[in-house]
């Protein structure tokens, strides 16, 4: 169900070479994040709902990060940026007009086609809405070809709060329910849930979990519980995808950094089917 998708162009030049990107687009999301558009010079990324790409700054570093847009929007894509290190900070130094190396896309895809006709649900924390958003993104632009789109994002406190006016249509669509909550929050600064991600759970109308897929992407720390509660609605480990994170260098199955038993995240993930991963004990 899921496949490694590479992209042809790729194929045919050194995977270690990267192309050159230009930032066309810049705002901060919140204190760390910042939202960017590169567009590539002479080619569509061709990327897939879920993918990464190795960005770098010469003479600094690379580092592993997820498209957020969805396909189809030319040679330009989208990415929001945590500022953590070196490369991380670098990129948030630059400017509209200034360019990176990008290599890729990389990496497995959430497999928005084979689930068309099923209900989704999306469990979403913090950062983790950054690669689940190009597959969110997808399905509400191909609304009819799903059934139920649940969406369900929580983070730390509403300072860190991502794509907030997209979340706010969100809200207000009557086609889809979206909910989410914060972690934590000043007296009047936030009139919705709080509480961690499954609080939200409860609140849900009925789920069928023979017909329903959840896609889950956020902290280590979430997947344990929220695969618990889906357990406790009955859902099979086959309708459980989630995507992981873990260090990479070359994203291409060379260097073994992100080695996980026998499978190389960068490659055989970063999104999997849970029932391929869930007898590995590092895996969540
Ligand atoms: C597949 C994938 C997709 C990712 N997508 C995004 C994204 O969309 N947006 C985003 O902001 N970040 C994303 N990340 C995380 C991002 O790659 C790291 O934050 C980045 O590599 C840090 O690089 P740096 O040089 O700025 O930090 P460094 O100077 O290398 O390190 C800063 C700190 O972060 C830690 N660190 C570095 N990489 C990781 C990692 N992968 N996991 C946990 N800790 C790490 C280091 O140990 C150190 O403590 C993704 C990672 C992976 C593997
Ligand atoms: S990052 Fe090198 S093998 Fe995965």
């Amino acid at each position: 169900m899921i496949r490694t998708i590479n992209n042809n162009i790729q194929d045919k030049k050194s995977i270690y070479l990267p192309e050159i990107a230009t930032m066309v687009r810049k705002e901060q999301m919140t204190d760390l994040d910042t939202y960017f558009e590169f567009e590539l010079k002479d080619r569509p990324l061709g990327h897939l709902y879920g993918q990464f790409v190795e960005i770098s700054i010469p003479g600094i570093g690379e580092a592993p990060i997820s498209i957020s847009s969805p396909p189809g929007k030319g040679n330009r894509f989208e990415m929001v940026i945590r500022r953590v290190g070196q490369v991380t900070s670098a990129i948030h130094k630059l400017e509209p007009g200034d360019s990176v190396g990008i290599r890729g896309p990389f990496g497995t895809s959430f497999p928005m086609e084979e689930l068309r006709g099923k209900n989704l649900l999306f469990v979403t924390g913090g950062i983790g809405l950054v690669p689940a958003r190009s597959a969110i993104l997808y399905a509400l632009q191909n609304r009819g070809d799903y059934e139920d789109i649940t969406i369900l994002f929580g983070c730390r406190d509403p300072g860190q709060r991502l794509f907030t006016s997209e979340l706010n249509e969100w809200k207000s669509r009557k086609d889809i329910d979206f909910l989410e909550t914060v972690d934590k929050c000043e007296p009047g600064e936030w009139d919705g849930n709080v509480g961690v991600i499954t609080t939200l759970f409860p609140l849900l109308k009925d789920i069928d979990p023979l017909e329903t897929y959840a896609i889950i992407v956020g902290p280590p720390v979430m997947y344990k519980f929220v695969i618990m509660t889906l357990y406790d609605m009955e859902f099979s480990d086959k309708h459980i995808i989630v995507s992981l994170e873990r260090h990479m260098k070359c994203g291409v199955g060379k260097c073994g950094h992100c080695q996980m038993n026998n499978l190389y995240v960068c490659q055989d993930g970063p999104v999997f089917v849970y029932d391929t991963i869930k007898h590995l004990k590092e895996a969540i």
